[in-house]
């Protein structure tokens, strides 16, 4: 093998366009070869036939073939999003669109940590993060990973404007992700509000801000996890004005109803948050990763402030090139926002929102089914994109079995989440293009797998 060619630069377009027609037969072959939502077996099958398809991963001399082999292997022992029966998750199927834009993000590579390696680059984040900011009532957003750097960025900016005796209030439906973010940040045992109707109850939260002492850091949630519930907002944030308390608002997977007309006002009060976690690999469409965490107070940035010499050094900054490294605690970051920026303009709002649309009528569509099949349990109409559901009579050994005997078969993935003292079944449909006889389809093959 000689010197292999570059992604980029004067022959990186004759380069790449025979390796990406190799992708894209391999990535049709596995999928075919896949047939369903999840390949079939289970971990130690697919791990032997990545394994086998794998053969030596470091050999001492090359393997030409090992893009078309390893992209079909990964293919067929995917969990596709895009299969309407791949429903466990946040776990979103992304956009040609978006998945195009980022593979120029990966042969530009712009690196955002200073202005010399992203110029162009640098600049579009500038606008896309503004305008995602103004969807949320902020002055300016930072891009993340995703909702858990989100939401510890959101407490590493609290504990930076009010010390390190900060005290995190979540509800008992809030993501993980916000304990494991005082741990990593060294703050003290969060309190955990109740949330016995699975949303964060605004009498106790006043409660609990009344009784334990300050500073404190509402974190409440728009779009839980477990059911895609919303907080309600605007008495949390009321709360919060009334005790002088910070809140942020963890609505990386509902700050999408944004985008719909008809799904917005359920996000009312999310203007009055400090910080909002949004992420657009959930509904947005995304490949991951599309975080962003948007803030209202850009005084609050300076949390972030950092100077390297390299990168940017004083008389640079004086100069004016533009200061990038306050931007993250990375340092090297991929432009995230092309992908982003391309989705947003080639949709447009409505054709943003009405993706949204098309995947909460969807969960409309599965809740009505559930509801009317006598053999189900629905546990709630679904507010957003998640239906919980569950066998009648089904005990919750039998509800996790069924789900586990699904994914080993390869045909229906979906997650499961306890609500009410209950393990449910969980659909989280985030795929517009899946139809009501997919839905009908999933679950006659719960009906057909649970055990008896
Ligand atoms: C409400 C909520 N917040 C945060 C996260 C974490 O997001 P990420 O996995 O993108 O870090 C999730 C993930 O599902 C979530 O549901």
């Amino acid at each position: 093998m000689g010197m292999p060619p570059l992604a980029s630069g004067p022959h990186g377009n004759d380069a790449l366009r025979p390796l990406l027609d190799t992708v894209l037969d391999a990535l049709r072959t596995g999928t075919v070869a896949r047939g369903g939502p999840l390949p079939p077996g289970g971990p130690d099958t697919v791990a032997a036939r990545v394994a086998d398809a794998a053969g030596d991963i470091l050999p001492d001399r090359g393997d030409p073939d090992a893009l078309r082999v390893l992209v079909t292997a990964l293919a067929e022992g995917a969990a596709d999003p895009a299969h309407s029966l791949c429903a466990a998750h946040l776990h979103a199927p992304p956009l040609a669109v978006a998945a195009a834009a980022d593979l120029a993000a990966s042969v530009l590579n712009p690196s955002l940590d200073s202005w010399d390696q992203a110029p162009a680059a640098s600049a579009l984040e500038a606008l896309v993060t503004r305008a995602l900011a103004r969807e949320t009532g902020a002055a300016d957003a930072l891009v993340t990973t995703g909702g858990t750097e989100s939401n510890q960025l959101a407490v590493l900016l609290a504990r930076e404007k009010h010390g390190a005796g900060l005290r995190l209030l979540h509800g008992e439906n809030a993501h993980h992700s916000l304990p494991r973010a005082t741990r990593l940040l060294g703050l003290p045992e969060p309190v955990v509000v109740p949330a016995p109707a699975g949303t964060l109850d605004p009498a106790a939260l006043d409660e609990a801000l009344t009784r334990i002492p300050g500073p404190h850091l509402v974190a409440a949630t728009a779009g839980t996890t477990d059911a895609g519930l919303i907080d309600p907002l605007p008495e949390i944030a009321d709360r919060c004005t009334a005790h002088g308390t910070r809140l942020h608002v963890d609505a990386a997977y509902g700050a999408g109803l944004l985008f719909s007309e008809r799904h917005r006002a359920l996000l009312a009060g999310l203007e009055a948050a400090d910080t909002v976690a949004l992420d657009l690999h959930k509904l947005g469409w995304q490949p991951i990763p599309a975080g962003f965490l948007t803030v209202t107070d850009t005084g609050d940035l300076a949390a972030l402030r950092h100077r390297a010499d390299y990168l940017n050094a004083d008389d640079d900054t004086d100069a004016g090139l533009p200061d990038l490294l306050h931007r993250s605690p990375r340092t090297s970051r991929r432009p995230d926002v092309l992908k982003a920026a391309v989705t947003l303009k080639t949709l447009g709002r409505t054709g943003l929102g009405a993706l949204v649309d098309a995947v909460c009528s969807l969960a409309g569509e599965f809740a009505g089914l559930v509801e009317t099949h006598p053999g189900f349990e629905l546990h709630a109409p679904p507010t957003i994109s998640t239906v919980l559901f569950r066998p009648v009579g089904a005990t919750d050994d039998a509800v996790a079995a069924v789900r586990r005997t699904l994914l080993g078969t390869g045909r229906a993935v979906l997650g499961r989440a306890r609500a009410d003292g209950r393990l449910w079944l969980k659909a989280t449909l985030l795929n517009p293009h899946a139809r009501a006889d997919d839905l009908a389809a999933l679950l006659a093959l719960v009906e057909g797998h649970t055990p008896r």
